[in-house]
């Protein structure tokens, strides 16, 4: 896909990945952003930054688990500003918390946001794209969506589901000229990450180098995008000796409590 000329909404625009997503896309040239995420403030501060690029911009200040109100806003941008020819789901949470001490209301944000405000989005905009009869889907999920690791059990379980929901979307809309893909970053350096225990060894990749690899994928049409040589190797290493990867991932955890 060639993004000049298209219009985009992302979700998580406000900072980190999603924010640099959205820079990269309107230095690619494309026509209108539509940003979406709580925090209306940010969101206004992206949106000086993208409009001296001469890109149009709109801000969403929503809560995707508010899903009433993000079904009119969609349907309201896109009757203003549609069509919508690409959309990447960035919104996300992580809880990191060994399993026995995980509060059950942390799992929950996580699955209502990460899952279900991505499908709320994803239905909202898919059918609007379906009856034009194009359109490019994005799903940021993880390479902890490919390789689970202690500490994250829940955050790694919504960003396999992610990959799931993505590989079967792709299927069922390609009838639709509805491409879906995933996006899969490594550790990245944004507020998520800061308040979490590391795991050794991890080079840490750029929300910038997350964007740059997106527009390539966007290029290519993969399927699934993996973010930086340290990704490809472990998903080749859990593929190819499962039983290594896991005595690796235990060393390489953080020693939590
Ligand atoms: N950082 C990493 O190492 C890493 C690695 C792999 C995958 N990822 C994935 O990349 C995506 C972006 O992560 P990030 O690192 O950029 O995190 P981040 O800096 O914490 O940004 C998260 C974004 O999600 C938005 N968001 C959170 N809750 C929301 C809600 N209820 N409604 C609407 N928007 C909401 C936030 O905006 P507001 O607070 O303004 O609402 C913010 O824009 C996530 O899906 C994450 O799982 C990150």
């Amino acid at each position: 896909m060639n993004i000049q000329g298209k219009t985009a909404l992302v979700t998580g625009a406000s900072r980190g990945i999603g924010r640099a997503i959205a820079l990269e896309l309107a230095q690619q040239g494309a026509k209108c952003l539509l940003l979406l995420a709580r925090d209306r403030h940010r969101l206004a501060e992206v949106a000086d930054e993208i409009t001296v690029l001469g890109v149009e911009v709109v801000i969403l200040p929503l809560d995707l688990t508010q899903t009433v109100a993000v079904n009119i806003a969609i349907a309201q941008a896109w009757r203003d500003h549609g069509p919508i020819h690409l959309l990447v789901n960035c919104a996300g949470v992580a809880h990191q918390s060994t399993f026995l001490r995980s509060h059950l209301v942390d799992v929950e944000e996580e699955i209502a946001i990460n899952l279900m405000g991505m499908y709320t989005v994803t239905r909202s905009v898919a059918r609007r794209m379906a009856a034009q009869r194009e359109g490019r889907i994005v799903n940021v999920s993880s390479l902890m969506g490919k390789v689970a690791a202690p500490t994250m059990a829940t955050y790694s379980a919504t960003k396999f589901a992610i990959l799931g929901f993505t590989q079967a979307l792709r299927g069922e809309l390609s009838s639709h000229n509805i491409g879906v893909s995933a996006l899969l970053p490594s550790l990245t350096d944004t507020d998520m990450v800061r308040d979490l225990a590391w795991f050794q060894w991890v080079k840490v990749m750029t929300p910038k180098q997350v964007a740059m690899a997106l527009i390539e994928g966007l290029r290519s049409e993969s399927p699934e995008i993996l973010v930086g040589w340290q990704s490809r190797l472990a998903v080749w290493c859990n593929r190819i000796a499962p039983w290594l990867m896991e005595r690796i991932l235990l060393i390489a955890s953080p020693q939590i409590e």
